[in-house]
């Protein structure tokens, strides 16, 4: 049976991907070159330095360690005055439902984001109470689409992958679930989340029962 909820949290539970995309952007341009938004499809999910490496590589460019190390920490800075103004208002329609009937299943969950700006976010959301595990950027040491985020969030649970249904948003994080032998719910468009079990729109979209009876386990 289905014993817990392991959640990714930029797209997911807040709407941070679009800030991402907005400081990655602002990046792109001060190298001279633009990144599209069907672009920014491979970025979710992929840590700050894998993201950056693939930006340079579309704008076909070469740069030094260092000189790579500071734009990382550019883009971060311009991503952190972005989300420097968000509250529980920026948490997405149907998170707050969706948790509590989570609750009442009694399933355990956990949060299994690559981001190392997840507790801090999870903070200025009144989030950081609500997961019984707490899977980040800081804790890993592969992202997405290897599946140590979630394993990892699994084991801190004490359940099996196969006990577990993933949330994702991104191309990366749904073959993560996949390739950690869990079943995966896509959030956003069935095209572009091909590989995942089941694609609704949002959790706005869903309910618990729902998930657990399509999930077959
Ligand atoms: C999440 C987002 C990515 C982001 C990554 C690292 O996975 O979907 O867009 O690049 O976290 O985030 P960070 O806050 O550590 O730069
Ligand atoms: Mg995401």
């Amino acid at each position: 049976p289905i014993k817990a909820f392991l959640f990714d949290l930029d797209g997911v539970i807040v709407d941070t991907a679009i800030y991402h995309y907005q400081a990655w952007k602002r990046l792109a341009n001060e190298l001279g070159f633009d990144i599209s938004e069907e672009f920014n499809e491979q970025l979710k999910g992929v840590s700050r330095t894998d993201s950056l490496d693939l930006i340079l590589a579309h704008g076909n460019l070469t740069l030094p360690d260092e000189e790579k190390a500071q734009l990382a920490t550019q883009k971060n800075e311009w991503y952190l005055e972005l989300v420097s103004r968000m509250s529980s208002d920026d948490i997405l329609p149907g998170v707050a439902q969706f948790f509590s009937q989570v609750r009442k299943a009694n399933l355990q969950t956990a949060l299994g984001s690559v981001s190392k700006n997840a507790p801090l976010i999870l903070e200025r959301i009144g989030m950081i109470d609500v997961f019984d595990a707490i899977i980040d950027g800081n804790k890993i040491s592969k992202g997405k689409p290897d599946p140590e985020v979630f394993t990892k969030g699994a084991a801190e649970l004490g359940v099996q992958p196969d006990e577990c249904v993933v949330f994702e948003d991104a191309v990366a994080g749904v073959e993560a679930g996949k390739r950690g032998g869990m079943f995966v719910v896509g959030l956003g468009s069935p095209d572009v989340l091909a590989q995942a079990d089941l694609v609704a729109p949002s959790l706005q979209d869903l309910t618990v029962d729902e998930v657990l009876a399509k999930s077959g386990r």
